[in-house]
């Protein structure tokens, strides 16, 4: 099934255009002295997964809460306009704005494949490009999973303008860390909090699910990211460092306003400014939206983009208090959470055939 006839609001065409510029590279040193990059992609292999056979897709929609997220979570929640609507109009409300959201996961993680395939061809080092492989092949089971979700769901946003913009930005641009900074570091980041919110709310099997899976493998991303740029940067001159931070600093305020979703509340007749301004000032959308850098501050620190414009930034930001968490125990408790959706799958399914016989 295609997600065409499912689109709320019609994209501006069904395809989209980048032009890249970059070199492919090709390495007869075969070298394999990264034994770091070497160990996640040995990783990466063993801990390649079905996403048509790890996840029941079986279970029944709740069409006005697809997703089966708490009330307090939602975006509008508290908003007079919104409380005001009967259930079945917020319903309505909850249900696009639950696919938009699912739509954007989508759409990035085309994005992710596109990056993670670039990354093959235009980084030097063959660790790395045997790493970025792996994660090509994790990227096309991501959108597999999501848009198997949105076809359950049955309505697709088109992708949002700040996400296409920054998206559009990195694949332009011909230096091979710099699709590294936006993709691992930021968008990736970025989702990985964003996916924890589902991944740990969500009452449908389905979607808490997938998130949990690709949070599994996201980790790994990330991880890659890291010991990638960590190396890398050092050697680079303060002109360069420098133009990194700008980039990183812009690209943050990029992603945290994708998540206005105007779209929607424009697509629904809802006054998009008040919406937004509802979402500036209510206390759950200020945490979500902090919370949102607790995967990205960490690395960006580590990676040694720390200078005074970053440091700065993320101070406006509210977020600079993310700079100590702990990214690599944020990583094991990813892996240990998705082992234990697995369990409990296992164990239903226990049940259910100890009650059939
Ligand atoms: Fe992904
Ligand atoms: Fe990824």
């Amino acid at each position: 099934m295609s997600l065409t006839d499912r689109y709320s609001l019609k994209p501006e065409g069904l395809e989209h255009r980048v032009d890249e510029a970059y070199e492919a590279i090709f390495n007869w040193q075969y070298s394999d002295s990264r034994t770091d990059l070497l160990q996640l992609y040995d990783k990466g292999k063993r801990m390649q997964w079905d996403a048509q056979t790890r996840i029941d897709w079986s279970g029944d929609i709740d069409e006005g809460n697809p997703m089966g997220m708490p009330e307090e979570l939602f975006a509008l929640k508290g908003m007079p306009l919104y409380e005001k609507m009967s259930d079945k109009e917020k319903g309505v409300v909850r249900r696009h704005h639950q696919c938009w959201t699912l739509s954007q996961f989508l759409h990035g993680e085309q994005g992710a494949l596109f990056c993670a395939a670039k990354i093959v061809q235009s980084v030097p080092d063959l660790e790395a490009k045997l790493y970025a492989a792996s994660q090509t092949i994790d990227e096309a089971r991501h959108v597999e999973a999501y848009k198997k979700l949105l076809e359950k769901f049955e309505l697709a946003y088109p992708m949002t303008g700040p996400l296409q913009e920054l998206l559009d930005q990195v694949l332009r641009d011909s230096r091979w860390d710099m699709t590294y900074l936006g993709m691992q570091v930021v968008i990736e980041g970025l989702a990985l909090a964003a996916f924890a919110g589902i991944r740990d709310h969500a009452t449908n099997q389905m979607a808490a699910s997938v998130n949990a899976y690709v949070m599994q493998d996201e980790a790994r991303h990330v991880a890659f990211g890291r010991l990638s740029l960590r190396d890398y940067y050092p050697q680079l001159t303060q002109k360069e460092r420098d133009e990194r931070e700008e980039f990183l600093v812009e690209a943050c305020y990029l992603m945290r306003d994708r998540f206005e979703s105007r779209e929607v509340w424009a697509h629904l007749d809802l006054p998009v400014d008040e919406c937004v301004e509802h979402m500036k000032h209510s206390e759950g959308q200020k945490m979500f939206r902090t919370f949102l850098f607790n995967r990205i501050v960490p690395v960006v620190k580590d990676i040694g983009l720390w200078g005074p414009r970053v440091v700065k930034g993320y101070e406006q930001m509210g977020v600079l208090a993310f700079a100590d968490v702990n990214v690599d125990a944020l990583q094991a408790q990813d892996e240990e959470i998705a082992a234990q959706f697995d369990a409990r799958r296992k164990h239903i399914e226990e049940v259910a055939a100890v009650a059939a016989e």
